[in-house]
């Protein structure tokens, strides 16, 4: 007895023929994605809505707010940037780091974080043991460059870098420059983003000397920030970039530093929640989460040390 019939055999091989062509179908689009210029793995950018939402919803970080916004526009602006965009934000708890960072993946891929092409790592959760870390930089390399030759405008964010075992990160050194241009994976394209608290010390140190001085919030400039910020994560040994090559080599385009929130800047994220439940009327709840607040430092007490975090937990008791 024959163990297929022919109708049989015929479907078994239309089948194989199908789940072939597939496979090789998503090869070719994979190496035409990574080679070519015009491909956009569902890249939608939408640079003006990235800047309406941070100039609008993010308060009191004019210093996010400008070099985000003008190094992602210039970013994509070139069709063929000899280096990916790699930015490193730092600040106080509940400042609108990761707010930011899920504002990019919303107006760069049109879904806030579900797109494949968004990669997020949390160290607690995907580098959780400090004794791994050969183990740790092997998979974060196979990852990464799965993901890119995947699609070479992926979006990399790596959240929390102060719980990063050192050491792990630096294995992504030589993809953050601008040497690298192998078939099939274009390095050049991708956004790294790196989150981390490491730094909030000089962040708050200068606002604190800037409203001391009592100059505008706003005269803060970058430079004054910068160098000082690369400082503290490169020598902190609980920084993901302890004694990094990414920190020496200069891999990191720009630190954007999240300076620490106001009361004011506090009683609007309380606002903006209360228009969100349908009750806008009710100042008076934000004014009393505003009151509610702990701040910093013991003498002049002029920032929320935990800027906007605490924010609905406080409405909910007031409300
Ligand atoms: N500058 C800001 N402007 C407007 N809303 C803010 C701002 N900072 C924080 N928020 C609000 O507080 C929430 C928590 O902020 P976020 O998660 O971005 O803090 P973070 O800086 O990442 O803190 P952490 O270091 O603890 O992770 C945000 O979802 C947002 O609603
Ligand atoms: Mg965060």
């Amino acid at each position: 007895m024959e163990l297929w019939s022919e109708g049989e055999t015929m479907i078994l091989l239309s089948l194989l023929v199908y789940f072939m062509s597939t496979v090789k179908c998503f090869e070719m689009k994979t190496i035409y994605c990574t080679i070519s210029d015009s491909c956009d793995c569902d890249f939608k950018p939408n640079i003006q809505g990235l800047e309406w939402d941070l100039y609008k919803n993010v308060y009191g970080q004019h210093l996010a707010q400008d070099i985000v916004s003008e190094s992602v526009a210039r970013f994509l602006q070139n069709e063929n940037p000899d280096r990916p965009l790699v930015l490193s934000f730092h600040g106080a708890s509940g400042t609108g780091k990761s707010m930011v960072s899920t504002m990019l993946g919303r107006y760069l891929y049109g879904t806030a974080m579900g797109s494949t092409y968004i990669h997020q790592y949390v160290p607690t959760l995907h580098f959780p043991l400090a004794d791994r870390v050969r183990q740790y930089r092997s998979e974060l390399k196979r990852w990464v460059l799965g993901n890119l030759t995947a699609c070479a405008r992926s979006i990399f964010i790596f959240d929390e870098m102060e719980k990063m075992p050192p050491g792990v990160i630096d294995v992504l050194e030589p993809f953050l420059g601008p040497s690298h241009v192998v078939f099939q994976t274009n390095y050049r394209k991708a956004i790294y983003v790196f989150i981390s608290t490491v730094g909030k010390e000089v962040i708050n140190k200068v606002a604190l000397e800037s409203r001391q001085a009592e100059r505008d919030r706003e005269e803060i400039q970058p430079e004054e920030l910068e160098e000082a910020i690369a400082d503290a994560v490169y020598n902190n040994k609980n920084s993901g970039f302890y004694n990094s090559k990414i920190i020496s080599e200069k891999r990191i385009a720009h630190f954007v530093p999240f300076l620490p929130l106001l009361r004011r800047h506090v009683e609007r994220c309380a606002q903006r929640e209360l228009c969100q439940r349908g009750v806008c009327q009710r100042r008076d709840v934000a004014t009393a989460v505003g009151g509610a607040m702990s701040y910093m430092p013991q003498v002049g007490q002029h920032f929320s040390s935990t800027g906007c975090k605490l924010v609905p937990a406080k409405v909910n008791l007031f409300l």
